[in-house]
């Protein structure tokens, strides 16, 4: 894992558009892995900002979202789909017909996410997945138990999840108890990841998927098991790392970094 840590939320959020914008011009048809939640709503505001001033193109790429509540329409204002049109879609020149995310609404969860797993394998799998985490070690809606091996499919939200996301809906009460939510498994494939966290509330679950033992309760320590994973904390959300000399160092000398380790 690379590990960079920024100076606050906006530094965050400029590092990682940067990273998702390197990718897109490599690779004009990338397959990226979008993620929603507080924490990826300023990278979504730089990558607007890229297409405004710099022409980043977002016409041939392909989008897979992580997770989406069951029960909710995608109009719904609080469906993932409404949030997505809300900080990226609208505001880029992306082809809706490339675009995917879990339909909560759906009469057939068990069909539609064998079809979803589909979609992503016809796309030729996930380019770069971008993920946030849970304040319980979730990526995506995979709960602490999650098998490492899951693929997408429903699960039921712990009692952190639907607190902590209660602030979107006008009552505790209206949070759905289930998701639709790519497996770990799923996510493992992807090519390369991107996390993304920021806030002393993420400090200590930071500390535990990147430097702890690799446990189904923290499901994001599953990253552990992947070689191309790169995390982008803000300074409060790295506190609790240990070694975060080393990962600076290591940052700071990519080039030599590179040059001995061949790439
Ligand atoms: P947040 O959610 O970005 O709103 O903190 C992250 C997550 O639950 O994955």
């Amino acid at each position: 894992m690379e590990i960079i840590i920024a100076k606050d939320y906006d530094e965050m959020s400029r590092i990682s558009a940067e990273i998702i914008a390197e990718k897109i011009k490599k690779k004009y048809d990338l397959v990226l892995g979008l993620a929603t939640g507080d924490t990826p709503v300023g990278t979504y505001k730089e990558l607007v900002k890229l297409y405004n001033e710099e022409g980043l193109d977002f016409s041939k790429i392909t989008t897979f979202n992580l997770d989406e509540y069951i029960g909710l329409a995608p109009l719904h204002e609080n469906s993932y789909n409404h949030f997505m049109k809300e900080n990226l879609f609208k505001h880029v020149n992306i082809n809706p017909s490339r675009v995917f995310v879990p339909q909560g609404n759906t009469n057939d969860p068990e069909i539609f996410c064998e079809w979803y797993e589909n979609k992503i394998r016809e796309a030729g799998g996930i380019d770069l997945q971008i993920l946030g985490i849970g304040r319980d070690g979730h990526i995506a809606f995979n709960e602490p138990g999650s098998s490492f091996a899951s693929r997408t499919r429903v699960k039921a939200l712990v009692k952190e999840t639907i607190e902590d996301n209660a602030r979107f809906f006008k009552k505790k009460e209206d949070v759905p108890r289930f998701a639709i939510t790519m497996g770990i498994g799923t996510i493992l494939e992807a090519k390369e990841i991107l996390l993304i966290a920021n806030g002393g509330k993420k400090a200590e679950v930071c500390a535990k998927f990147i430097e702890g033992p690799i446990t189904s309760m923290i499901t994001a320590s599953a990253l552990q098991l992947h070689c191309s994973v790169t995390v982008v904390l803000d300074e409060e959300a790295a506190s609790h790392l240990t070694r975060k000399e080393y990962y600076d160092w290591v940052r700071n000398n990519k080039q030599l970094v590179q040059k001995k380790i061949g790439r």
